[in-house]
């Protein structure tokens, strides 16, 4: 099994995308980062905010993992705005921590996204095959999850054990 690493960037750490997420952990055992518990600001063409949580975040991930699964709930049609912050910050990586960004080439990427929706947008995972693609990462699939009832319904349970097979 590969070693894997789940970031959540949901607004709610407790939220549906948690519950996703808490259902492939229990299968998969990859350790879950929720980036609500992490302080991370906005880009910085200045990079003033390098002592913030991202830099040991990355350093991290690169030095222990072969694939990164990003869970993002979708709000309005996208990735979260802090999900969006973590990939604007990568940018640190390909100007003053390039030896991390290097060590990002060949590891795997995969998305799960929980909407209210059952069907997601045309171009929804675009942004994380382009960066994938740019930064030399493979991306190997995507699932899209919602909640029902406050649980996950068993068509979701179905598509979450495929995109487990795909990506272990
Ligand atoms: C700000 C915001 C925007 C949303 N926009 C969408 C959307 O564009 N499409 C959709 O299917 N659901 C949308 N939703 C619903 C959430 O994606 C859905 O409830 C999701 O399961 C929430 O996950 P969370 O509890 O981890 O935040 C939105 C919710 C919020 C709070």
């Amino acid at each position: 099994m590969k070693k894997g690493v789940i970031i959540l960037g949901s607004a709610n750490s407790d939220g549906e995308t948690r519950k996703i997420v808490s259902f492939v952990h229990d299968k998969l055992s990859y350790p879950i980062i929720d980036l609500k518990t992490k302080s991370i600001s906005e880009f910085d063409y200045e990079f003033k905010n390098r002592n913030d949580d991202f830099h040991p975040l990355i350093q991290e991930i690169v030095d222990t993992y072969e694939i990164i699964v990003f869970a993002t709930p979708v709000y309005w049609y996208s990735m979260s705005g802090i999900m969006k912050t973590f990939f604007d910050r990568i940018s640190d990586c390909l100007k003053i921590k390039k030896e991390t960004g290097r060590k990002l080439r060949g590891m795997e990427m995969a998305v799960i996204s929980c909407g209210s929706d059952r069907k997601l947008k045309n171009g929804f995972h675009m942004p994380f095959i382009e960066t994938a693609k740019y930064l030399g990462m493979n991306y190997t699939s995507d699932v899209h999850c919602w909640i029902e009832e406050g649980g996950i319904p068993i068509s979701v349970k179905n598509k979450l054990d495929m995109f487990i097979e795909s990506i272990q």
